[in-house]
């Protein structure tokens, strides 16, 4: 049996009143839209189609798997107008194609597959995701027949007062047997009070054919949808707090759950306790018994284990274990820290490599750097990798003693069990064994004070 899916994305969304297409906006760290295709593939569908509309060419760069199908809806006739615009997803296929839409970003894989299994088991030809609200505004409801049969979908808008009653609505999420609906998606007419092809219709439709069609009911959370600033937000904290709980369950504390940022796709090790104000984005990998306090934010980075990170900021960088990092540390991308190595306050590291033991404690600038093992940094050490024009490397080898205040005029090498005199601005290789100094000589001019008549 093939399954694909179609997410509903043409519409930009005005009542987020932006400029930045809806499904863009991001929840937790992650673009909705990404939420959906990526929970669509986790639940092992990978022949994924996506209608597009307004902004189609900021949509397509925002989507990251690359071998999604964009089909164009040009003019916005409504949610059934956009699937016509699909068919050529659904033409000549078998099985059942899952309709989802870009707004809706809080769908899970299990919740996908359950679905799926629901829809196949009843042998239904549509099956409609629901749920029950104990307010359900102004979304469309769910009809059923005395013997509690899903009979209808009513938009809001064509609701008697009796229908308007009903709790139960429709997530405007759907699974549909792709034969069936190909066959009849030109019945749909847009003879409603928005002259729009709705979707929705399909199962009156369906249902008079004699096909049987059901609905599948869902916890509220799962079908929020985001039209305004107001449920990005509420979107925002019921995803926060499904992150939160997973990492709880694997074993990691989180001291306040309430303003601690964790994006969906970050793992974090056991007995690792993250302090309040973190922020961990993108793919970052945290390991076992770290530490992370307040005000760090780390993205896309790997932290292995045992390691403390204070009040820094980390950029697509790796740190290897029993390392520690801050207060007020910033390690720039494409770095890389060894094992037992020390980065202490406002120290600033770029593409740089830092060896194993290597102590960097205070104040000091490494960029474009290669750096050996157990160096040992003084404080407000420069690497002075930029001329104006280019970058130049570094390189330092083991057991480097670098004096507080140095200057390294890259390109230039310091070889292994090397000193270098505090002050000093280095400008040729330091060779292996060797102490530089490279400063001029300090000169006292006796009784200067008196002799200028500046004597107080
Ligand atoms: C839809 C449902 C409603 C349901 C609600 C749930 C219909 C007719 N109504 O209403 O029953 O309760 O979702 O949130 O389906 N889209 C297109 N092309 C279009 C129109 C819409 O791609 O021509 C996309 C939008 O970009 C959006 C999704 O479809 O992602 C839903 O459209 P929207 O206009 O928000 O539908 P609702 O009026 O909310
Ligand atoms: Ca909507």
């Amino acid at each position: 049996m093939n399954h694909c899916a179609i997410i509903l994305a043409a519409g930009k969304g005005t009542r987020m009143k932006s400029e930045i297409h809806k499904v863009l906006h991001k929840v937790c760290g992650k673009e909705m839209i990404n939420h959906v295709v990526d929970n669509i593939e986790k639940a092992g569908i990978d022949d994924i189609h996506v209608v597009v509309g307004s902004l189609v060419e900021e949509v397509k760069k925002g989507i990251k798997k690359y071998d999604v199908t964009y089909h164009l809806q040009e003019e916005q006739l409504g949610t059934g107008h956009a699937v016509m615009c699909a068919r050529k997803a659904l033409e000549g296929k078998e099985g059942t194609v899952v309709i989802l839409v870009g707004d809706g970003p809080m769908i899970t894989e299990s919740m996908l597959k359950e679905l799926l299994e629901y829809h196949n088991e009843h042998d239904y030809k549509a099956t409609v995701i629901t749920s029950e609200f104990h307010e359900p505004r102004k979304y469309g409801r769910i009809v059923r027949a005395e013997n509690r049969d899903l009979e209808k979908i009513v938009e809001f808008r064509d609701c008697t007062e009796d229908e308007k009653k009903i709790k139960e609505i429709n997530s405007g999420m759907y699974c549909f047997d792709i034969k069936v609906l190909v066959e009849h998606i030109d019945k749909l007419s847009n003879d409603n009070s928005q002259k729009e092809y709705y979707l929705t219709d399909m199962i009156e439709i369906l249902k008079s054919e004699g096909y049987k069609t059901g609905a599948f009911i869902v916890e509220n959370e799962l079908i929020t949808a985001v039209n305004s600033r107001e449920e990005l937000a509420i979107a925002e904290k019921i995803m926060r707090n499904r992150i939160n709980r997973k990492h709880f369950e694997n074993g990691v504390t989180i001291i306040n759950p309430d303003n601690t940022y964790i994006g969906v796709d970050v793992e974090i090790g056991r007995d690792t306790i993250i302090y309040p104000g973190v922020i961990l984005e993108g793919n970052t990998k945290i390991g076992n018994n770290c530490i992370i306090y307040s005000n760090c934010r780390i993205k896309d980075s790997i932290i292995k284990n045992n390691i403390t990170i204070d009040n820094s900021v980390i950029l697509d960088s790796s740190i290897e274990s029993n390392t520690t990092i801050g207060p007020f540390a910033y390690i720039r991308p494409e770095s890389h820290i060894g094992e037992n190595v020390k980065v202490g306050d406002f120290v600033e590291i770029k593409k740089s490599s830092i060896g194993d033991g290597t102590k960097i404690s205070h104040l000091t600038y490494v960029g474009d750097a290669k750096v050996g093992k157990k160096c040992n940094f003084g404080c407000g050490t420069v690497v002075s990798n930029y001329d104006g024009t280019k970058k130049h490397i570094t390189e330092i080898g083991d057991n480097a003693f670098i004096g507080c205040n140095t200057n390294l005029v890259s390109p230039v090498k310091v070889e292994d069990n090397t000193y270098i005199a505090a002050g000093s601005t280095i400008t040729d290789t330091v060779p292996e064994g060797a102490l530089a100094v490279a400063r001029a000589r300090q000169v006292n001019k006796e009784n200067w004070v008196n002799n200028k008549g500046l004597k107080k």
